[in-house]
């Protein structure tokens, strides 16, 4: 099966195997921290409908990113409580101010959402109403150059959602064998020239020429070819790749699904949106346990036309959404 890649690498209005331009580059210094966190909330009405937001409920958001659907959790019922999670303080601080209003209707949690239990249990938290999760990055992940999460910006091979703590993809181009890194680019990024790409960049960190994102692409490319007009950068399913095992992004889907039984009360609903098909494989599987999940809808949910049309992000976002029925009482979809 082919997999889907993951469209949240193409920038709005930017489409992919364009070269580089220095008008990208973004940097104006002086905005607000909430209007610099940039991101369009995807299915945002869609996610609070299935969660049924009710007076007094907890909901859990281990996505906090720019604070979209939390915020709509808030704003639909005035005694709700929200719990967010993130692993990148820079979104956790923009959320905190965008928020502000809700007062201590909300608490911010700067943890992976791995430990979801261990930090709801360090709260005095044992079942929360529902949950949702908007996997992958932010666009202001993908847009600061620093980061180095994209191969149209110059920065660092970091890659990392949580700068403060774990290797970044240049510690690990390091590490790792030239098999063993070519393992990560077929798996992540369903790249059949994985090899060639591994070997060119391990020859690349040997000569010491891999410092920026940019020397990372050029080793890519050495290997692949150019770009052809019109199609995918050839760098796409490698940064892809990279910026999966850089955050353990499958490991951390798992360790969340495994734990939502435990999590969300008999009733209550775990909204998914899923931006790649390794991530929305995994979903699926979770919520084919019958006896403790009803999905509400037998195939995945995706945003409307007129969202796609705005926001082409959102065009590859998959939301699958399942109530918690553990005694397997919840209706056939
Ligand atoms: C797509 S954005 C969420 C956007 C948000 N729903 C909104 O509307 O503004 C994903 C966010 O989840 C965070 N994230 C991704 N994986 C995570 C993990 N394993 N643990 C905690 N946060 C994670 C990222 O740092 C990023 O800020």
């Amino acid at each position: 099966m082919q997999m889907q890649l993951d469209s949240q690498l193409e920038l709005p209005g930017v489409p992919l195997g364009v070269e580089l331009h220095d008008e990208w580059t973004w940097g104006e210094e002086e905005e607000s921290l909430v209007d610099r966190f940039n991101h369009v909330t995807v299915m945002r009405d869609e996610v609070t409908r299935a969660l049924a937001v009710r007076d007094g409920g907890v909901y859990v958001d281990v996505t906090l990113g720019g604070g979209g659907h939390s915020e709509a959790i808030l704003a639909a019922a005035e005694g709700a409580r929200v719990i967010a999670f993130d692993r990148d303080l820079a979104a956790l601080a923009a959320a905190r101010t965008r928020l502000a209003s809700f007062g201590d209707r909300v608490t911010f949690v700067h943890a992976s959402f791995s430990g979801l239990r261990a930090q709801l249990d360090a709260l005095g938290i044992s079942r929360v109403s529902g949950l949702c999760a908007d996997l992958g990055v932010s666009s202001p992940q993908l847009d600061e150059a620093e980061r180095g999460m994209s191969f149209r910006r110059e920065g660092p091979i970091d890659m990392r959602m949580d700068t403060s703590r774990g290797d970044t993809a240049l510690d690990l181009i390091a590490n790792l064998g030239d098999d063993e890194l070519a393992d990560i680019i077929f798996r992540y990024g369903d790249e059949r020239r994985s090899r060639r790409i591994a070997r060119s960049i391990k020859r690349a960190y040997g000569a010491a020429e891999l410092h920026t994102t940019l020397d990372l692409r050029r080793a890519i490319v050495r290997a692949t070819g150019p770009v052809r007009h019109g199609g995918v950068d050839p760098a796409t399913r490698t940064f892809q790749a990279l910026r999966i095992a850089v955050n353990d992004e499958l490991g951390e889907l798992t360790a969340l699904l495994a734990a939502l039984p435990a999590t969300v009360e008999p009733e209550g609903v775990a909204a998914m949106i899923s931006f790649h098909s390794l991530e929305d494989r995994e979903v699926k599987r979770a919520f084919q346990h019958r006896d403790l999940w009803a999905p509400l809808t037998k195939k995945p949910q995706m945003a409307s036309e007129d969202e796609q049309t705005a926001n082409a992000r959102s065009r590859s976002a998959k939301l699958r959404a399942a109530v918690f029925s553990p005694a397997g009482e919840g209706d056939e979809p």
